[in-house]
């Protein structure tokens, strides 16, 4: 792909006006997100739209293609969700997964029966047109992921069958001239062998769409929008220590310079060098005007004697609340002649913007994630130049952008820091301690090389429980360090990580003799659901 031909990037102030969009209508259970993430990764740019939507405001967005999702419903239960027929005939290329593909079967006059014949899990489907748009270049027989009770057993007029399965006749249609293609699997999951390579075919053979998007066209997209909209007034932007907040620093700083100030509230619940890094590291790197606010003796004040975990997240948002609204103030005050501050970053990202019901109509399933953002009756105008991306094209930008590699590929961490690692009251002692906990099993797992393959490790003291151990001569009475390593891609529901023994061993070892105090090392071995992933 060339790279004189820039594609024309998202309009992030202006949703609705997106060029070169492929739509992924969203049916529900969260497939749409993985969809249109895959379809990024093949370089087109995507959005999800919920399935309520009127077929009139997707077709009015001018997508390029649309992607029918998968979903929980049978296309014969009562309520479920439908689509209006003029969906399929505008001309638009149409590519139905799973329930999308039953439901196009079922609009355009194929049969879909309720036989029983259930398929779930790790299939292999016979593909009977090798040189099909959808499947050329791919094996005749392939692995592919299932989950449906309903299966076609005839295609509509004029679509060509394609593949079968040994319970589903009709696996897969295709309609060149209509430019409507479907398949019953879901392509988008790693576990179907051949999934993206389908999911390409569509979209460049298919509905003829080049792969130009990149996150380096966000960056130039999004620094012209962000100096029209600010102008020459001012921005603040709160720094987290994590990598969306870092990134949409870096972004706005690039776009207006000395005209942003970062303020970092050092809450005293950080990892050990997080502060430094933040100080040094990012400063270095971007040229970034920042105050930091040294509050750690305001939050161990605010905290002293509570051990309920809400309490102190409450405690912890309205103390970051006044902090940051106080730096505000003396920011303004400092220079008082100049333009006013009108403006807030935030490193708002896609699955939050999709998760709270930002344009999908789906739940608010995360609102108390948002603590150690933004102060919400504080009056400013947003700038979120990155609620369009998902995590991995945030670090992608960030990379771009020269942000140091321990700030781009540093693993998730909440907002409320260590204060919600201690299972207990948190004092000055504790958090001294689980820092160095805490520093001692990121060394280690950065030099087994498991950064990437970890989604993150909440290391947490246990610090209301002492159990009996022995050390060196004497006995010790001591409390557990638990580590938490999860695999996940998305942090909504995770597996916890199959890390090798000698790693945990040497975490272990390491932790109990260098650290005073902690006489255990305890593994958690639960998944989520049913556990979360922090204590708490
Ligand atoms: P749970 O514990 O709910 O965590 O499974 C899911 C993900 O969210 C992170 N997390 C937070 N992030 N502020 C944040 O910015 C918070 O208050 C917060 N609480 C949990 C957690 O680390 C995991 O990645």
């Amino acid at each position: 792909m060339s790279s004189a031909t820039p594609a024309a990037a998202p309009d992030v102030t202006n949703p609705d006006t997106t060029p070169d969009v492929v739509l992924v209508v969203d049916f529900g259970a969260q497939y749409a997100q993985l969809i249109a993430r895959r379809v990024r990764e093949a370089r087109v740019y995507s959005e999800i739209v919920p399935s309520t939507m009127p077929v009139a405001e997707m077709l009015a967005k001018n997508p390029k293609a649309i992607i029918l999702s998968g979903g929980p419903s049978s296309v014969y239960a009562e309520g479920a969700p439908r689509l209006d027929r003029e969906i399929f005939e505008a001309g638009v290329p149409v590519f139905g997964m799973c329930y999308g593909f039953q439901l196009m079967a079922t609009t355009l006059g194929g049969t879909v029966d309720n036989t029983g014949a259930r398929e779930y899990g790790r299939t292999p489907l016979h593909v009977s047109k090798s040189g099909s748009t959808l499947f050329e270049g791919t094996p005749a027989e392939q692995s592919v992921w299932m989950s449906h009770g309903d299966a076609c057993s005839a295609a509509p007029e004029g679509f060509t069958v394609t593949a079968s399965t040994d319970v589903v006749p009709v696996a897969a249609f295709e309609n060149d001239e209509k430019r409507l293609y479907g398949v019953q699997h879901h392509p988008e999951v790693m576990h179907s062998t051949h999934g993206q390579q389908v999911l390409e075919h569509f979209l460049y053979r298919g509905a003829g769409i080049e792969p130009t998007w990149t996150t380096g066209n966000v960056i130039e997209e999004q620094v012209a929008a962000i100096r029209e909209q600010v102008g020459t007034k001012r921005a603040i932007c709160g720094l987290s220590g994590g990598v969306d907040s870092a990134v949409a620093a870096a972004l706005v700083q690039k776009a207006i310079g000395s005209q942003l100030t970062c303020v970092y509230v050092d809450h005293g619940l950080m990892r050990k060098d997080e502060t430094e890094q933040v100080e040094k590291d990012f400063v270095a790197a971007t040229g970034v005007s920042l105050k930091v606010v040294d509050a750690q003796e305001r939050f161990l004040t605010a905290l002293a004697g509570v051990s309920d975990p809400e309490e102190k997240r409450k405690i912890i948002g309205r103390e970051f609340i006044r902090v940051f609204e106080q730096a505000q103030a003396e920011i303004v005050a400092e220079a008082p002649g100049d333009h006013p501050v009108e403006f807030l970053v935030q490193g708002t990202l896609y699955p939050d913007v999709v998760e709270s019901g930002g344009g999908t109509g789906t739940a608010n399933i995360k609102s108390h994630h948002n603590v150690g953002g933004l102060p919400e009756d504080l009056e400013f105008k947003l700038i979120e130049p990155l609620r369009k991306l998902f995590k991995d094209e945030v670090r992608m930008v960030g990379q771009e952008l020269g942000l140091p590699e321990e700030i781009v590929q540093r693993q998730p961490f909440p907002g409320p820091g260590l204060g919600i690692r201690i299972v207990g009251e948190v004092t000055k002692e504790r958090l001294d301690l689980l820092r160095e906990a805490d520093a001692i099993a990121r060394e280690e797992l950065t030099a087994a090389g498991l950064d990437r393959e970890i989604w993150q490790c909440p290391v947490v003291l246990l610090a209301d429980v002492r159990s009996v151990g022995v050390q060196g001569d004497g006995r010790t009475y001591g409390h557990p360090i638990v580590l938490r390593p999860v695999s996940s891609e998305d942090a909504m529901t995770a597996d916890w990580t199959r890390m090798p023994y000698d790693v945990l061993a040497k975490i272990s070892t390491r932790i109990t003799n260098e650290v005073a105090d902690v006489n255990r090392v305890v593994l958690d071995v639960t998944s989520k659901p049913p556990g979360t992933i922090e204590w708490e």
